[in-house]
């Protein structure tokens, strides 16, 4: 069975000369949350304009829960929160939610309910009657927020959703994505703020360029713990030994460092280490952060290119 909810194939836009997305194959899978990341420019507006169908793409093709792109059935399925999100400011909080429920063809009774619980979820109970060109950057964002959610989606595609927040808005954002996640919606999100993403994202795909240049779970991190080591005196036999527990190894004053697939390595590593009668003074291992990744993975293909 297939159960991935987007699924691109090589997919292309470009604008006049400029290539925005060069090739792009990734898909995301049910109920998951997905981190789109990439430098300023990767591709990542553009890639989520083409699922919507806001974007015709040049070349390739995707499907978006098991439709062709700009499927108008399945339109309605999917929740979007774009990038730079201002538009409707005449309208109060309320009535905004209203017209994009609306515009999903929800009835206005169902809206009723709907409306004030979302209103209360992005704190926005008080301003609700206020007109949006009113309202803060944030509470712009938060209305944003409900407005992707108005129509119950089983896919939201969230294009920078912490974007201008305060860390309480960012943390209600968390909270937000994990009760969707709890829900089973499956959540594409696009950020900056790799802390969050860290915390919120099950899987993540690095692009540039509009390429994805590595896909990874981000439970289990491959390629991804760290390994500081101490020892009373190290032998480059024992520098060359570590070798075969992972790659990296680099010796750096008195510590070596390296970079093991998983922390089973570790325990491996100290019985190796004490069975060459080394007399170990510090092991400590550790994920890397996103953002170490992050760097370097786009400078390895700033190096490459
Ligand atoms: N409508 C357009 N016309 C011409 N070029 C465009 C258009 N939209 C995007 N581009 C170009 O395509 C490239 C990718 O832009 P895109 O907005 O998708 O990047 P992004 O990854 O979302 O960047 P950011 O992190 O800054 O939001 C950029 O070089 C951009 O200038
Ligand atoms: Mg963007």
């Amino acid at each position: 069975m297939n159960d991935s909810v987007i699924d691109t194939r090589g997919l292309r836009k470009r604008y006049g000369a400029k290539v925005a997305v060069e090739d792009l194959t990734l898909s995301v899978r049910l109920g998951e949350v997905f981190g789109f990341l990439g430098p300023n420019g990767a591709g990542k507006t553009t890639s989520v304009k083409m699922l919507l169908g806001l974007a015709a793409p040049t070349a390739g093709s995707a499907t978006v829960l098991g439709k062709p792109i700009g499927d108008r059935a399945s339109r309605a399925r999917i929740g979007f929160l774009p990038e730079h999100f201002r538009f409707h400011e005449w309208l109060t909080g309320r009535e905004f939610l209203r017209l994009h429920g609306r515009l999903h063809g929800m009835p206005g009774r169902l809206l009723d309910e709907r409306i004030p619980a979302l209103l209360r979820r992005v704190d926005l109970e008080d301003a609700a009657d206020r007109r949006v060109h009113g309202y803060s950057k944030g509470m712009i964002q938060r209305i944003g927020i409900a407005q992707a959610l108005i129509n119950a989606p089983e896919l939201v595609l969230l294009d920078e959703p912490t974007s201008g927040l305060d860390p309480i808005g960012r943390l209600l954002v968390r909270d937000i994505i994990a009760e969707l996640k709890s829900l089973g919606t499956t959540v594409f999100l696009n950020s900056h703020l790799l802390s969050e993403v860290e915390v919120t994202c099950d899987r993540v795909a690095f692009v540039k360029r509009g390429r994805v240049l590595r896909e990874m779970s981000l439970q289990a991190a491959d390629d991804a713990v760290e390994v500081e080591i101490r020892l009373d005196s190290h032998s480059e036999e024992i520098v060359r030994g570590l070798g075969g527990f992972g790659r990296g190894v680099a010796v750096d004053g008195d510590l070596i460092r390296m970079t093991v697939a998983s922390e089973d390595a570790v325990p491996e590593i100290a019985s190796w280490l004490v069975g060459r009668g080394a007399r170990i003074y510090r092991l400590a291992s550790g994920r890397k952060s996103l953002e170490q990744l992050f760097l370097e993975i786009i400078g390895e293909d700033e190096r490459a290119g």
